[in-house]
């Protein structure tokens, strides 16, 4: 028996779990809102297409009653404010941060040994909030990121090449921001370098578009993504309960791999039933390190930020 609690249900949290229970990762799938009645709601029309989509994982609704929760391998927390036009994910932090952190202390309570993928934004802070909080080892506390921003990335490759994305292999570091690094180095498509087949003005061009992915989403609708998003956490989810050991970027919590410490970034990591089973150190070149470097100085600023509304730490 396995079971997966999504906390938001939300564009991005009934999206996670619609995958989650289309693809029978779990027996038991708990949403979680605190607008009154939403995730119940939510969960019913989820539930409502098993008969149609043929599928078994139950999937139940609650406000904010984590009790239900109880005993869960693996929670992803969505709650939170979604970025408007105009704003950063950072002029989240405050209104999010309180959010993350009393649903994390609830999630802890009722699940003491679940694994917790954070997808609140700014996320790179709020997994690091999820961490404070949980008071956890952290291969049980990391971000979703890594995976959205490749698959943008690689979305807009095979757009270029007109290939199936099937066939483009990437990996993406650094923090959910305009600081990404997008890597052409490590990037194939079939196991030929990217760099062969695509002209480097339009590779840049893609990296830039990579960057600044979220934002386009969030001008084009006005609130952020969510099919995406929601599915990149789902695949998280289904790396654990099946004990993958898939390689992702993974938003993890750094203690000297590549020069960096105390901080949540971006990371190639194994993703297995223990959470990150290990991080993957790449041989960046020069050019790499410093923007990788640069995102770091980026995102320890606004953990900085977090630390000093003490809200976390009192
Ligand atoms: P949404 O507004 O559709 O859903 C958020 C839900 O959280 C709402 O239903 C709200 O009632 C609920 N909520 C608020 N406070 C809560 C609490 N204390 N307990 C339980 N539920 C609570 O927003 P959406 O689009 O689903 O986005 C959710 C979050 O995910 C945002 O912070 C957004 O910026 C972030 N996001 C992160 C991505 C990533 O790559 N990491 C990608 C896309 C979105
Ligand atoms: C995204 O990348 C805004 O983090 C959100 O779509």
């Amino acid at each position: 028996m396995s079971k997966v609690t999504v906390v938001g249900a939300g564009n991005v949290g009934a999206t996670c779990a619609d995958v989650i229970a289309h693809k029978e990762l779990c027996n038991e799938l708990v949403l979680v809102d605190i607008k009154e009645n939403f995730a119940e709601g939510k969960a019913l029309d989820i539930w409502q297409t098993a008969p149609v989509d043929m599928y078994d994982t139950r999937i139940t609704g609650s406000t904010a009653d984590y009790s239900k929760t109880a005993n869960s391998d693996v929670v992803v927390i969505t709650s939170g404010l979604p970025r408007k036009p105009g704003m950063s994910r950072d002029d989240l932090i405050q209104t999010n941060a309180g959010i993350v952190k009393s649903v994390t202390e609830n999630i802890i309570k009722y699940s003491p040994n679940a694994i917790i993928i954070v997808v609140s934004n700014p996320l790179d802070v709020m997994t690091y909030c999820a961490f404070l909080t949980a008071k956890i080892d952290s291969s049980r506390v990391f971000g979703m990121a890594g995976i959205l921003d490749t698959a943008r990335y690689r979305a807009f490759l095979a757009t270029e090449l007109n290939c199936s994305p099937k066939d483009i292999q990437a990996v993406l570091m650094g923090g959910h921001g305009d600081t990404m690094v997008p890597l052409p180095r490590y990037t194939t498509v079939a196991g030929i370098p990217v760099t062969e087949l695509v002209a480097e003005d339009k590779l840049n061009a893609i990296v830039e578009r990579t960057k600044k992915g979220g934002g386009e989403i969030v001008n084009l609708l006005g609130t952020s993504a969510w099919y995406a998003p929601g599915a990149s956490a789902a695949q998280m989810v289904e790396a654990i309960l099946r004990d993958q050991k898939r390689i992702f970027p993974v938003c993890a919590w750094l203690q000297g791999e590549y020069g960096l410490k105390d901080v949540y970034l971006g990371v190639p990591v194994v993703l297995g039933k223990n959470g990150i089973e290990k991080i993957i150190e790449l041989k960046l070149n020069d050019d790499e390190k410093k923007l990788l470097n640069e995102s770091s100085a980026a995102v320890k600023e606004v953990m900085n930020v977090l630390d000093n509304l003490n809200q976390v730490t009192a």
